[in-house]
C-alpha cells in the first residue's frame, strides 16, 4: 500500500479501535481486493481507497461502545460525523485537494443504499466496488460470518444462502465482471467454513 493511505489508515485506527475494532480486518480485506480491483478495472485509487479506509470511521461518535449496526439513527450519525473526521484527517494530511471534498461528500453518504438509494453506487464505479466489497466481507471471514449469522439467528449455511439471494442484489446487481467474480469464489470457499 502506498505510503500516503498507510498514513490515513494510521490516523483511522484510533477511531476504529475506539467503536468496532473488528472493522480494521475488514478494511484491510476490502485494500488488498480494491487494490487488485482497481487496476483491472480502471478504477481511481485516489478516490477509493480512502473511502475504504474512512467510510465507518464515523462509529467512533455514535454514543454507544458496539453500534447497532441496523438502527438507522446511528447510520445516519456515522456518516455524518464520520464525514467531519475524514475531512479532518485528509487536510492534516495535505491530502490531494481535488479528492479531499469528493470523499468526504460519499463517506457522508455511503450506506444510503438502505435508505433505497442508489444513485450514488450506480453513477460512481469506485461507490459501486466500494459497496460490493463492504456487502461481501462477511463471506472472507468464518468470525465474521459466524457471528453475523448467529445475530440473525440463522445457521451459517443459511445466512451464505441469505447473501446470495440479498434483496439488495436483484435491485442493484454487483457492480463489475471482476466482483461478481470474487462474489461466487468467496460463496464456495463459505460454504467450507
Ligand atoms: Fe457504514
Amino acid at each position: 500500500m502506498e505510503q500516503i493511505y498507510e498514513k490515513i489508515f494510521e490516523l483511522a485506527k484510533p477511531y476504529y479501535e475506539k467503536a468496532r475494532p473488528y472493522d480494521i480486518l475488514a478494511i484491510e480485506w476490502m485494500i488488498g481486493q480494491a487494490d487488485r480491483i482497481a487496476d483491472i478495472e480502471d478504477l481511481d485509487k485516489k478516490l477509493l481507497l480512502p473511502l475504504i479506509i474512512l467510510h465507518d470511521i464515523g462509529y467512533a461518535r455514535v454514543a454507544e461502545d458496539n453500534p447497532d449496526v441496523k438502527d438507522i439513527k446511528s447510520k445516519k450519525i456515522h456518516m455524518e460525523e464520520g464525514a467531519k473526521i475524514a475531512n479532518a484527517i485528509l487536510i492534516q494530511l495535505d491530502y490531494d485537494q481535488k479528492y479531499i471534498e469528493k470523499i468526504t461528500y460519499y463517506v457522508s453518504i455511503h450506506d444510503n443504499w438502505i435508505f433505497n438509494d442508489d444513485i450514488p453506487f450506480k453513477e460512481c464505479k469506485e461507490m459501486g466496488v466500494f459497496n460490493d466489497l463492504d456487502f461481501m466481507y462477511p463471506l472472507a471471514n468464518p468470525s465474521m460470518l459466524k457471528a453475523r449469522a448467529d445475530s440473525m439467528g440463522e445457521t451459517i449455511e443459511e445466512n451464505i444462502k441469505g447473501l446470495k439471494n440479498d434483496e439488495k442484489l436483484k435491485r442493484r446487481p454487483l457492480c463489475c465482471e471482476q466482483t461478481k467474480k470474487l462474489f461466487k469464489q468467496l460463496i464456495e470457499k463459505a460454504k467450507t467454513y
